[in-house]
């Protein structure tokens, strides 16, 4: 087993207090914050690349134990902070075009619903990745990986919805499914969202079908996706459809996740809540009666404030989920229409700004809670002896930095 070991990192943030507490009521103590920090880690090689295995060590550089005096060592030279690596948890990155006419649209007075009534907004997005290709899709997601892992993102959940037939979206899970061979270096979890829209070419009904009939079975059987959402909100997805769909994601083992309050409240966290969801995500109109259910369960609140603030809509109550106790991850949602934004330390600005975020609660957020909302906790989220090696090196001497600094 072959160690590396990085020292003398400014800050070494391990984040062990944050996953004991299980992202709950987190503090700065939790971060477990260490100044002049070393990680000790084992290495692995996955097609011809030496890559980080497992956490072995970590501690203050003055206390590296004397096994690990012969090891390869980079030193930071107290220049940058050694951090869990980032998780963005909720990315509709594979897509072709962009929507620049509906933000300036938008920005004119029109609603993103009025767009999305006359064909365009969702539905505009599906018609360019229905005429793109699989390898036009996969250039387009590649650049999109490597801009986001340049922020310190390590671990990527993608999502289908952007083709709303079973072609298409097969066609948008094969290439998430490629670019887990690209990049070994990082972790990606895929999603199917055929239930994003409903397709202009058939009825409700006959759509529903095609997903709870064919779609699912088939993304299930051929081991496509790690699990399911729906977009359950006004003018989309109503309840019970959004019920049985996950139901029967639940039944082919597909784990399940959530759009649930964005653009009314429609109760649906609660309903995340209750079938046991990994997530529930965007929760701007959340009531206090689906708080109560959410805050004590084990579905991860995911805010999106990015969308808030492109939306110019109210933003998430994030203050309150965290005081009933939630566990409160924070993602980019980036998507052409209400998140254009793939910079997650530009999130974390809106979020210690207008969400009231603590900097100990934005690490947890984007870290361990993050993993959480995957399911990953065990591996992910924190350095911990045993966990995955799976560490950001910032190129700040501190983590408030990298949102302190905005749009770097
Ligand atoms: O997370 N809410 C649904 N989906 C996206 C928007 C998708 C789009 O407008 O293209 C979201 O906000
Ligand atoms: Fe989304």
């Amino acid at each position: 087993m072959k160690l590396r070991a990085l020292i003398h990192a400014s800050e070494l943030i391990t984040g062990a207090g944050v996953s004991q507490k299980d992202g709950r009521h987190i503090t700065e103590e939790d971060l477990g914050a260490i100044p002049d920090g070393a990680l000790v880690y084992s290495t692995k090689v996955v097609q011809g690349k030496t890559l980080p295995h497992k956490v072995i060590w970590t501690g203050k550089t003055s206390e590296l134990p004397r096994r690990f005096a012969k090891i390869p060592k980079k030193n930071l030279r107290m220049k940058h902070s050694l951090i869990p690596g980032f998780v963005d948890c909720h990315t509709h990155l594979v897509f072709a075009g962009n929507r620049a006419d509906e933000f300036a649209a938008r920005c004119g007075g029109a609603t993103y619903q009025q767009i999305a009534e006359k064909g365009g907004g969702i539905l505009k997005t599906v018609r360019a990745t229905r005429e793109a290709t699989e390898k036009q899709l996969e250039a387009l997601a590649v650049e999109r990986v490597k801009k986001s892992a340049s922020y310190g993102v390590r671990t990527f959940e993608i999502k289908s919805g952007y083709g709303l037939d079973f072609e298409t979206e097969l066609k948008i899970l094969s290439v998430i499914k490629r670019l887990k061979t690209r990049f070994p270096e990082y972790t990606f979890s895929s999603t199917f969202l055929g239930a994003h829209a409903f397709p202009p070419e058939q009825s409700r009904e006959a759509y529903m079908r095609e997903i709870l009939e064919h779609m699912l079975p088939e993304v299930a059987r051929k081991k496509l996706a790690d699990c399911c959402d729906v977009f359950i909100d006004a003018g989309y997805y109503t309840l019970a459809e959004g019920r049985a769909i996950l139901q029967k994601a639940r039944a082919l083992r597909l784990q399940t996740r959530m759009h649930a309050d964005e653009l009314a409240n429609t109760e649906s966290a609660a309903l995340a809540a209750e079938l046991g969801s990994l997530s529930a995500d965007h929760l701007l109109r959340i009531s206090d009666r689906s708080i109560t259910k959410l805050a004590p369960s084990n579905t991860v609140a995911v805010l999106l404030p990015g969308t808030a603030f492109y939306l110019k809509a109210p933003h998430a109550p994030a203050r309150k989920l965290i005081e009933a106790g939630a566990c409160v991850a924070l993602a980019t949602d980036f998507n052409p229409g209400t998140c254009m934004c793939l910079s997650l330390p530009t999130i974390m600005t809106i979020a210690a700004l207008y969400l009231g975020m603590s900097r100990a609660e934005i690490l947890s957020a984007v870290t361990y809670s993050g993993a959480k909302a995957l399911g990953l906790q065990s591996r992910k989220g924190s350095l911990e002896k045993g966990k995955d090696a799976d560490f950001a090196v910032l190129p700040f001497s501190s983590f408030e930095e990298a949102y302190y600094r905005f749009a770097w």
